[in-house]
């Protein structure tokens, strides 16, 4: 293997070890772990970090508006294609807790679409806006956060905020 497929190797290797990390920590906690659940978080920001470090070498990412219309090439795929079909094999396996993860994500994807295509249209406006996103589905919501999540119909209060 080149250099390159080993970066991106490692980049996806960091990323997964990223997310297993911190979905580890959540069992440490819940388990009253918390000395173990903080080593999974600390260890799961060292890998964001070395996954940031392969991907700058990579040098795959363009400019903001290349890396909009990326974004936007990556959101489609994922509700037009990808989901739909992982929905269709869930729902015949019948694995509904499959199938409602994948709805979520799916329609969250059509809203990330939406968001970047907004933020393409106005790129250079500098326009402000604070984002909530649901820690239910994902669901990311421009401005005010709704009293209740439109697409999990989870309460105001699970909205993260995300402003300067
Ligand atoms: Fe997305
Ligand atoms: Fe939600």
């Amino acid at each position: 293997m080149s250099t390159r497929e080993n970066l991106m190797a490692a980049f996806e290797g960091e990323c997964k070890a990223h997310f297993r990390y911190l979905a580890f920590a959540v069992i440490a906690e819940r388990e009253g772990h918390h000395e173990v659940a903080r080593l999974f978080r600390a260890v799961a920001e060292a890998e964001a970090i070395h996954a940031l470090a392969h991907f700058d070498i990579l040098g795959e990412a363009g400019d903001t508006e290349q890396n909009l219309m990326s974004a936007i090439d990556g959101e489609t795929y994922e509700f037009t294609q990808m989901y739909p079909a992982f929905i269709e094999q869930s729902e015949n396996e019948a694995n509904t807790r499959a199938t409602i993860s994948f709805r979520n994500a799916s329609e969250v994807e059509k809203i990330h679409n939406n968001l970047y295509s907004k933020a393409l249209e106005n790129l250079g406006k500098n326009r402000k806006s604070e984002y909530h996103v649901c820690e239910i589905c994902g669901n990311t919501v421009a401005g005010n956060a709704p009293d209740k999540c439109p697409v999990c119909g989870a309460s105001i209060d699970k909205f993260k905020i995300f402003k300067d």
